[in-house]
């Protein structure tokens, strides 16, 4: 593969993508690239995509398993300062795709503007979280998107607002593009009652989740009217192991990393959690994670 001189100057390989999940598990990307902004990243894609090399957009890494193989394409993560802007305008929140959900949620809070709290402790990138529409207590952050800017897979930076934009449960129809930016809606509320609203968030998600150890969030997504959790803590599935991957004690839909765990393990373990729910309660889990082979 030739890059351009400029590209190959910026473009690491052989890294780690343990380093950048929250599983702490992956093999090695060939390219990386932390693009300083929207021209760097279209000249990446469009290289790429010439060279018929595959590209990959790093979020939080979160919500991710990655072959301990590796991925043998372009990873490119939108984490430099251009990419964690944010802007307000009215009770409006531009912010950029590459800022955390926890440092949006402060900034905004900083304005005295609220309604997005129910994000707090969701380990993810506006992006990560726009594209696979993230939330928590019945709440989704698509609930509260005007407009999103993207990317096209030919390099044109395009906006799109409400009536383009479909979402669903984990899902919306966008992911053909690499999403830059959001602007998001809010509401003035006093400060105080932000800051409490966020701490009572946080401690929920504390009791109820694990937070030690390495995991992914979720794996499987909710069947519909049920949780995976409750369903696969029926199957008495919590604290069984596929060497260091383990299902949460906590919650059940988590499998955590004990230290050395494979990708290889958490699927297999991913496996036989589905046979078991399938064979006691017929429903077949869908994984909520993304996989990366
Ligand atoms: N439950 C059990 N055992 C468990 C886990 C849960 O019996 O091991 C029961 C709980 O007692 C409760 C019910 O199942 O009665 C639902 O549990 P919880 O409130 O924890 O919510 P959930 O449906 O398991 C969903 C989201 C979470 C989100 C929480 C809180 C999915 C797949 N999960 O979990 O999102 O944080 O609600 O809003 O949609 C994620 O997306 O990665 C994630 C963790």
């Amino acid at each position: 593969m030739t890059w351009s001189q400029n590209l190959r100057k910026r473009l690491k390989s052989g890294v780690f993508l343990s380093r950048y999940t929250t599983f702490r598990i992956g093999g090695k990307a060939r390219f990386f690239i932390e693009p300083k902004n929207v021209k760097e990243l279209t000249a990446v894609i469009k290289e790429a995509r010439k060279a018929k090399v595959p590209y990959y957009i790093l979020g939080n890494g979160s919500n991710l398993l990655v072959s301990d193989k590796g991925i043998n394409g372009v990873v490119i993560k939108l984490s430099s300062p251009y990419f964690k802007k944010a802007s307000f305008k009215k009770n409006i929140i531009d912010a950029g795709a590459g800022l955390n959900l926890g440092q949006m949620i402060e900034k905004a809070r900083n304005k005295g503007l609220g309604g997005c709290e129910f994000l707090s402790g969701i380990p993810a990138t506006v992006g990560g979280a726009v594209m696979m529409n993230a939330g928590a207590r019945g709440d989704s952050i698509s609930g509260l998107i005007k407009e999103v800017k993207v990317l096209d897979k030919n390099g044109k930076v395009g906006t799109l607002g409400k009536g383009k934009l479909k979402f669903g449960y984990r899902k919306s129809n966008l992911s053909q593009y690499i999403l830059l930016s959001a602007k998001i809606k809010l509401e003035k509320r006093p400060k105080g009652e932000i800051g409490q609203r966020i701490s009572d968030y946080l401690s929920v998600r504390r009791q109820t989740q694990d937070t030690g150890k390495p995991n992914a969030g979720c794996v499987f997504k909710n069947p519909a009217g049920d949780s995976a959790g409750r369903l696969i803590d029926l199957c008495g599935l919590k604290g069984k192991r596929v060497r260091d991957a383990q299902v949460s004690f906590r919650h059940a839909n988590f499998i955590v990393n004990r230290g050395r765990a494979k990708a290889e393990d958490v699927l297999k373990l991913a496996s036989f959690v589905k046979q078991r729910v399938k064979e006691r309660f017929g429903v077949a889990l869908e994984e909520e994670i993304k996989i990366w082979q």
